[in-house]
């Protein structure tokens, strides 16, 4: 959820904020940074709750420093205050600490090893870095961290600062996220591949329960016993133009117009003329799978719900589809001979890797990210690329679609059909690009949508599974309440709150339910709702809000959930939101 960077080498301080610019979807409560200055040889640390843009300002710009560490903050452990944001300091000041992550048993250390400190934040990263600094009169530095990671029980990537030596960051990673690059300007640690963009070509990503520390232009990294490790570099595949928002002004509308790209990137990728191009061994092990676990959030839970429908329709496969949170803490019964589908756009949602952690070795694990690099991508036996191309808005759109295609690629790589997919997903991405030529009606209906509180989305079957996100879209952004039901659920309770002008938006793209979806939306236009209609072009009415083309059915999501996208889209600008930083929520969910 957090950010963190570190930099050593020319110009420090700006290398930092910049990176803390890009890290910014990550948490956006607070930010801060520590760097050194060279006219008092000592370290500055400065913090500003808000944003990065308002952290800039309180910067001491008289000085160029070759050293800075800093965060931006997703608060967990108190609240969004000066004095929990990071950089944190130890009680003597030796040490400063930048942490991503969350320690589980702060409480008990504080008890057992720092009975005698009085503790200035509410943050379990006080604790780290008193920890570390007990153990520092006593042991090496790296030593203390070593110690300190033994006793320390949940996640964490951490930077530390020795204040008694101006050109080394220290590093230690358990579970979170920690990327290091390093060329002949400097070197870089931070939580995020986005801030190596216009620093260095290279990286590694450092493995769990690994230690060292970059001291100019000098790496080493061990392991927890002390074994030294070798980095191992690979290429940086994204590019400054990759990460702007072009001519759009959002992020989230950038992205969503990329929809017919990512799809036509899914074929280009995994097509060979209309042959599905996976590997075998990975088709092998769907196919003789005795039954599918589809295992997300969020979004991507909800896509896996459409995934559901495919592997069962198309695969045959008996699919159980669970949140990861509930996932971890239940005792499901899981059959023996199952495969897990793990679909997480980031790669590095807390509650899956626990899933994973849970059952690996056990059965196989499939995992559908968008990252070229991620913890959940490492852990997995078998790793699918969504190459959605990076998604910085913090509700996710583009990677929703990419989830769902993917998911039917993969179905219909088990399937007799598999001849007619691409087609299908041409038509489709062409679909979509008249989609987005509609989205003047998706604003007007906005418009209407932003006069109220709360609202229902309906649907059946498919329509259903994305009235699902389309909810979860409309809530993120305009913070408006909105509920998705079964159209036929309506009338079994949720009608009881339905009173004048109340939007109920119907989703229906099959023409199997269109005429008891309608008969359903009347229920509730009788109760005064004021209702609006999505409906395919096949079977639209005159008076249907918006139409979309059509399209095969079982693709239907991917039209219709570009059109719910940018209904919430126009809802959240009407509404003078934030919409691509969306309060209280950050891109990357690593706690759990
Ligand atoms: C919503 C959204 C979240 C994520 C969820 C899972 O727009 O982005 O609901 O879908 O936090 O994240 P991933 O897919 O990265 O595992």
């Amino acid at each position: 959820m957090c950010g963190i960077i570190g930099y050593i080498g020319p110009k420090a301080s700006d290398v930092v904020m910049d990176g803390l610019y890009k890290l910014e979807y990550r948490g956006y409560d607070s930010a801060g940074i520590a760097e050194y200055n060279p006219n008092t040889l000592s370290f500055d640390i400065f913090k500003e709750i808000g944003r990065v843009e308002d952290l800039r300002k309180t910067i001491d710009k008289s000085y160029e420093t070759n050293l800075a560490i800093g965060h931006t903050r997703w608060a967990t452990h108190g609240e969004v205050n000066k004095i929990n944001s990071h950089p944190h300091i130890s009680k003597d000041k030796r040490f400063i600490i930048v942490h991503n992550g969350i320690i589980e048993n702060y409480k008990r250390i504080k008890y057992e090893y720092l009975k005698d400190y009085n503790f200035y934040s509410k943050t379990d990263t006080e604790v780290i870095v008193n920890l570390i600094e007990h153990f520092s009169y006593e042991y090496s530095v790296l030593d203390s961290i070593r110690k300190s990671m033994t006793i320390l029980e949940g996640t964490y990537a951490i930077l530390v600062i020795d204040t008694k030596d101006n050109n080394t960051i220290y590093f230690a990673k358990k579970q979170s996220p920690l990327l290091i690059g390093i060329d002949n300007k400097g070197s870089v640690l931070s939580s995020d591949l986005l801030s190596f963009v216009g620093v260095c070509d290279e990286y590694f990503s450092l493995e769990d329960n690994t230690l060292g520390y970059v001291r100019g232009k000098e790496l080493v990294i061990l392991d927890i016993l002390g074994n030294e490790i070798k980095p191992n570099y690979l290429k940086l595949g994204i590019k400054e133009e990759d990460i702007n928002k072009g001519a759009f002004n959002h992020y989230m509308l950038k992205e969503i117009y990329e929809t017919p790209f990512v799809i036509r990137n899914l074929i280009s990728k995994y097509f060979d003329n209309d042959d599905i191009v996976l590997n075998d061994d990975l088709v092998k092990t769907i196919k003789e799978a005795s039954k599918v676990y589809i295992v997300a959030s969020g979004t991507s839970y909800n896509a896996g719900m459409i995934a559901k429908y495919y592997f069962e329709s198309f695969g045959h496969k008996e699919v159980s589809l669970h949140y990861a949170s509930e996932l971890f803490y239940d005792n499901t019964y899981i059959k023996p001979g199952s495969i897990f589908l793990m679909f997480s756009q980031s790669g590095e949602t807390l509650d899956s890797i626990n899933v994973i952690n849970k059952y690996k070795g056990l059965f196989k694990i499939i995992s559908i990210t968008n990252q070229e690099e991620s913890s959940i991508k490492r852990l997995s036996d078998f790793s699918i690329n969504l190459y959605a191309g990076r998604e910085i808005a913090v509700a996710s759109t583009k990677t929703y679609v990419a989830e769902i295609v993917m998911s039917l690629i993969l179905a219909f790589s088990i399937c007799d059909k598999k001849n007619e997919l691409r087609q299908e997903l041409t038509n489709v991405a062409l679909a979509v690009d008249k989609v987005l030529i509609k989205a003047p009606i998706c604003n007007a209906i906005a418009k209407e949508l932003a006069k109220s509180s709360y609202l229902f989305y309906i649907g059946r079957g498919l329509d259903y599974y994305v009235a699902i996100e389309a909810s979860l879209k409309l809530k993120e952004v305009s913070y408006i309440v909105s509920q998705a039901y079964p159209s036929g659920e309506l009338k079994h309770g949720p009608i009881a709150v339905i009173d004048d002008n109340t939007p109920v938006i119907a989703l229906i793209t099959n023409e199997a339910t269109n005429a008891i979806t309608r008969v359903n939306l009347k229920e509730a236009k009788t109760r005064n709702a004021k209702c609006f209609v999505i409906s395919s072009e096949a079977f639209a009415h005159d008076n249907d809000a918006l139409s979309l083309p059509n399209v095969v059915q079982h693709l239907s999501p991917v039209v219709l959930g570009v059109a719910v996208q940018l209904i919430a889209y126009f809802t959240a600008k009407e509404k003078n939101c934030d919409i691509d930083k969306p309060k209280n929520l950050a891109k990357c969910v690593t706690v759990a």
